[in-house]
């Protein structure tokens, strides 16, 4: 079958919703793109345990402790899972990891903010996991098997994630004037960071068109965005906390809140390596997995050591 041929039955697999496999032929674009995206969503994961990992000595119970140890590590797995699906598609962990700490491939800009109280740790569960959820449960649909199945996986633990977040910040508005302060200092901070997860507006994202005929991407930015505001903005309700945005306001005619101008020059500030705590965030990827050095030595050696042990399973 000559390569328009490949071509044109990839797309009529995509098409009839039929999920693709690490051994179905693909373009080599489509291959190049989801490494790209799923290699920083598992970047995202990993380099988003650090801001949240500073509040573990800090946190004001046992229970808030336990929980938030236990939110961390599931960030982890859920690191772990899309490296491996990654993995699927040709490219090594190692390689990936080097392209994390070259620069040269982004995690999402949100985790570059510092986390300044403990009611940081309940918007970053509200509003950056609650974001995340909103991209997430589309990408379960996408149309690449393993990062599918590892997005239908993934779900499962997020709404725990939003959920304690949501749960922190209610205990601070039911409490004292100071404690509600926190939480509205918070909100101020994660509001327009979480916003701009979601990446550019549609007319300006780079994949956004070719990755929604793959059905990599099953919603837009600005769709996922508006989904997040609107849920969001109830939730804000409940809480009792003001969107630090003077132009939110709902149109009756959209069925949508409208809200304000984001600020992409911070953005792309942030996403270039200027943000309040990029180096930081980079410096201490590169210094666990220079201090992990030897445990991955110590696997390695136990894998070739063991390996002999067992015959060849092979008929040969
Ligand atoms: N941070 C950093 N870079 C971003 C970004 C963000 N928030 N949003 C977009 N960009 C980058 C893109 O990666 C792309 O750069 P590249 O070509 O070097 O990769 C460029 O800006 C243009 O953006 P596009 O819209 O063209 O890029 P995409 O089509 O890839 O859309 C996306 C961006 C919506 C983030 C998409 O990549 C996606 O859905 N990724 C998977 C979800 C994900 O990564 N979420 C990150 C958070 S994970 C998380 O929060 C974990 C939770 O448990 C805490």
């Amino acid at each position: 079958m000559d390569e328009k041929a490949l071509q044109l039955r990839f797309q009529e697999q995509i098409d009839a919703e039929i999920k693709i496999e690490p051994k179905d032929w693909m373009p080599d674009a489509y291959r190049k793109t989801l490494i790209r995206q799923m290699s920083q969503h598992a970047h995202s994961e990993i380099v988003g345990m650090l801001p949240e990992g500073n509040w573990v000595t800090r946190a004001p119970t046992l229970k808030r402790k336990a929980i938030l140890l236990a939110k961390i590590q599931d960030e982890a797995g859920h690191g772990l899972y899309l490296y491996s699906a990654t993995e699927t598609l040709g490219i090594s962990r190692d390689e990936m990891i080097q392209a994390l700490h070259s620069g040269k491939a982004k995690y999402s800009s949100v985790f570059n903010y510092p986390t300044l109280s403990w009611a940081d740790i309940g918007a970053i569960g509200w509003l950056v996991d609650g974001a995340a959820i909103m991209n997430q449960v589309a990408l379960m649909r996408t149309s690449y098997g393993p990062y599918s199945r590892a997005m239908i996986r993934i779900c499962k633990e997020e709404s725990f994630h939003q959920r304690q977040g949501f749960d922190i910040l209610y205990t601070l508005c039911q409490g004292s004037e100071e404690q509600k302060a926190m939480a509205q200092d918070a909100f101020n901070r994660w509001w327009w960071p979480s916003i701009m997860m979601f990446g550019p507006h549609d007319a300006e994202s780079t994949h956004s068109s070719q990755s929604t005929k793959w059905k990599i991407k099953r919603k837009s930015n600005d769709e996922l965005r508006q989904d997040f505001v609107d849920a969001t903005v109830q939730q804000a309700e409940v809480l009792g906390l003001t969107i630090p945005d003077p132009d939110l306001k709902w149109n009756e005619e959209r069925k949508h809140y409208d809200f304000g101008a984001i600020n992409w020059e911070e953005f792309w500030t942030v996403v270039k390596g200027n943000g309040p705590c990029n180096r930081e965030r980079i410096a201490a990827r590169q210094k666990a997995y220079d201090d992990g050095e030897w445990v991955r030595d110590a696997a390695a050696a136990y894998a070739k050591k063991h390996t002999h042990a067992y015959p060849s399973t092979s008929t040969s």
